[in-house]
């Protein structure tokens, strides 16, 4: 994208939304699934409703998020008792995280309300705000999918299911939702496709939902709204994507790597880790020792971010970086072994750009090094055929500058951070355990 034309860039947002909340709900086995699951009823019902191709696909997509602010196992957990005690624990989080994008403003408010009771027509508002009638197809989509134990037929606890939703109507759900529903339920196919394992398919095919073409500038915005989705779940990594994609660029800057279009190494630093929404919120804030098995879930996390940003067609190459972000020179690194040469240029800056940023972050179980000490370690780790040298003597040599760009970038996102969960109104638990480290640095 060269700067003085604003080429678009054409985005299927079905495949790449639902393939970013498929890596949310692989947290839990309970969870696998749900969010194709809950996209499939809520079309499925929505169609029958008679809505007309765009509120069907806002839809769509709006179910394909809807509980994208769980931000981890426990709220995730809690949302699939029928009844959901606290449900702002988790529609708050994702209506803030997906608001910051102005065309997800709708998705937004939709995913706000999408436990909200009908009680009889009392629903239509909530907090004073109108509640959308789509944020209702999702409330009945959810709690018909809760209900479906992966461990039995299906077809055996279809009148089961039907017999359930149809007493919440008028309290939980909007009756002309339900008769809706009543007539695709009692389709044996309905409740087999809901279960298939080629669910995501089947959807694509059925309610093709189109490409939406997105400027330069937007491009940047939607990969910061899902740099906030990944980074936002600890407070461990709240800044950590900003931190390596200021440090991406500055290196890329200094070498000359990708002049034309600095932007891409950008959205690649703020994408780098997406695959990380595999690893759960409570692995990521543990303070003992990693076991063998947190490492295992843990070296998921690359793989995890090919799946997700293949399915954005123009970024071949940001894609294979983010893969490749963890392999090592030597080919000590993971999850495909790559050594010497077979690592991209722009992987071997994600690399050292998320050495330098980890190794000066806080961790649960440790402070922030200072920049002598990790340029040391980086120092070492290039001697030691980890880490390119060029990049690591790049890093050395500009270390204040780079340093700097790395700490304002940090204490940015910080702020929007502390803003996000006072909105979230989970500041309070923040302060806490916050600052026991010296900073700044
Ligand atoms: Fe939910
Ligand atoms: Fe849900
Ligand atoms: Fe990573």
């Amino acid at each position: 994208m060269p700067p003085e034309t604003d080429q678009k860039t054409h985005i299927e947002l079905y495949p790449l939304l639902s393939g970013i909340t498929a890596a949310t709900d692989l947290i839990s086995r309970i969870l696998v699934g749900h969010h194709q699951k809950v996209s499939f009823a809520a079309a499925t019902i929505g169609q029958a409703l008679g809505l007309d191709q765009h509120r069907l696909s806002r839809l769509i997509l709006a179910a394909a998020v809807h509980d994208i602010g769980g931000l981890s196992i426990r709220t995730r957990l809690e949302s699939f008792d029928f009844e959901v005690i606290n449900p702002d624990r988790h529609t708050r989080p994702g209506y803030f995280l997906l608001a910051g994008f102005a065309p997800f403003a709708d998705l937004a408010r939709i995913i706000r309300f999408h436990h909200t009771y009908w009680r009889n027509g009392e629903g239509m508002v909530a907090g004073g705000e109108e509640v959308p009638l789509l944020s209702h197809i999702i409330h009945l989509a959810d709690r018909i999918a809760v209900r479906i134990d992966p461990q039995r037929e299906i077809l055996s606890q279809k009148a089961d299911i039907i017999q359930h939703i149809k007493a919440g109507s008028g309290d939980m759900f909007v009756p002309r939702q339900v008769e809706a529903f009543l007539q695709v339920a009692d389709k044996e196919a309905f409740w087999l496709d809901l279960t298939s394992p080629n669910l995501r398919t089947l959807l694509q095919q059925r309610f093709p939902l189109g490409a939406m073409a997105l400027g330069r500038s937007e491009m940047l915005e939607l990969a910061a709204m899902f740099r906030r989705v990944i980074d936002f779940r600890s407070r461990f990594t709240a800044t950590h994507s900003s931190g390596v994609a200021a440090v991406a660029v500055a290196i890329a800057t200094h070498s000359g790597f990708q002049k034309e279009d600095p932007d891409r190494v950008r959205m690649a630093g703020l994408l780098h880790d997406i695959g990380k929404l595999v690893v759960p919120t409570e692995l990521l804030e543990k303070h003992q020792r990693l076991t063998s098995d947190d490492f295992a879930i843990i070296y998921k996390h690359p793989y995890f971010s090919a799946e997700i940003l293949r399915n954005i067609k123009s970024f071949a190459d940001i894609c294979q970086w983010a893969a490749a972000h963890h392999e090592r020179l030597d080919g000590s690194g993971y999850p495909y072994r790559l050594r010497g040469a077979e690592i991209p240029e722009g992987a071997r800056i994600l690399a050292v750009a998320d050495t330098f940023t980890a190794l000066m972050e806080d961790r649960p179980y440790r402070c922030g090094l200072t920049v002598t000490g990790t340029n040391k370690i980086m120092k070492d780790m290039a001697a030691h055929h980890k880490l390119d040298q060029d990049f690591v003597a790049l890093i050395h040599d500009h270390s204040s500058e780079i340093n700097d760009r790395r700490y304002k970038a940090q204490v940015g996102a910080d702020q929007t951070h502390r803003h996000f969960l006072a909105e979230c109104g989970l500041l309070d638990n923040h302060n806490e355990t916050d600052d026991r480290c010296p900073r700044p640095r």
